[in-house]
């Protein structure tokens, strides 16, 4: 397993990023350690400065940060989906997705889409131009009827479909591991917060540590396209039905559906 610190990140002059939800967390750490390494721009797309007012959970609002980007920017060598929600309470969004796939499926696929173009021609100039995806060691707990398309759960697949027809831009998931940040915060019931506390107390990663595995995802030369990432740097192979070919083209084709309408569909 390769070691990798803030310190081997490379110079990242001229490279322009965008890491989804970069006000907190991981994202913000992730900002954090790459801002220290000399890039261009980086974008932070979250729902407001201090707490989020631009949601992007709704289509029309990652349509409108995208639209936003591609007004100001003609180049894009990094996009990392770092934005995402676990034990929040169940809930829809506006546009009628179950809150869990809107924000972690829908919308960065929706904004992958959007970006494609810009990052595909900044590929023709910069090799290592990539899309990072953030996922959780957690799709490994999915029921195994995985994909009810009327009940709209995640996995770790859409990346992978994706990374089979992308021939220029890298494509990336990677999970991180379990590491100390606010994820947890908004879980409903008074137990299942204590405990949770209490197991990040004990048993989570530093942050600065945590956002290595995504780091590493976002600068290393040596990562490979499609590949699954864990911490830090470890290539994984997923779950048995995160592997699964049909679900995997299932899920693709059934987002690109939901999709179409929105932006140009991938087939
Ligand atoms: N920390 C871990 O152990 C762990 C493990 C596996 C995977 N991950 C993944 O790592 C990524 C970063 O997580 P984190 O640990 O840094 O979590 P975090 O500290 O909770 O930060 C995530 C932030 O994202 C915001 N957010 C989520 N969806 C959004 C949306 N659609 N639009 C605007 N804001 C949104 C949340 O806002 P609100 O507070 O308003 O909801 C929250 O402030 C996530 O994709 C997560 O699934 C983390």
């Amino acid at each position: 397993m390769p070691t990798f610190r803030s310190q081997d990140i490379p110079d990242l002059q001229d490279q322009v990023i965008i890491v989804t939800v970069g006000n907190v967390g991981l994202g913000y750490e992730t900002i954090r350690q790459l801002s220290e390494h000399n890039p261009a721009r980086v974008y932070l797309a979250s729902r407001s400065q201090t707490k989020p007012e631009q949601t992007i959970v709704e289509l029309k609002s990652v349509k409108a940060a995208a639209a936003d980007f591609v007004r100001q920017e003609s180049r894009l060598g990094i996009l990392i989906n770092n934005a995402g929600i676990m034990m929040t309470p169940e809930d829809v969004a506006e546009d009628g997705y179950e809150i869990y796939f809107g924000i972690n499926v829908l919308g960065p696929a929706l904004f992958t889409q959007l970006l494609l173009p810009t990052l595909r021609k900044t590929a023709k100039v910069n090799s290592q131009t990539r899309m990072v995806m953030l996922s959780s060691a957690a799709h490994a707990r999915v029921p195994i009827d995985v994909y009810k398309f009327d009940e709209l759960r995640t996995s770790a697949s859409q990346p992978t479909a994706l990374a089979a027809r992308e021939t220029e831009v890298k494509i990336i998931p990677v999970h991180p591991g379990i590491v100390a940040t606010n994820l947890h915060h908004a879980s409903p019931g008074t137990f299942l917060r204590t405990f949770l506390y209490a197991a990040i107390f004990l048993a989570a990663t530093p942050i600065e540590k945590g956002a290595l595995s995504q780091i590493f995802a976002t600068v290393s030369p040596t990562v490979k396209h499609g590949q699954y990432y864990g911490p830090v740097g470890k290539a994984e192979s997923g779950s048995k039905l995160s592997q699964n070919h049909d679900l995997q083209e299932e899920l693709f084709r059934w987002i690109q559906g939901e999709l179409s309408g929105h932006v140009e569909t991938i087939s």
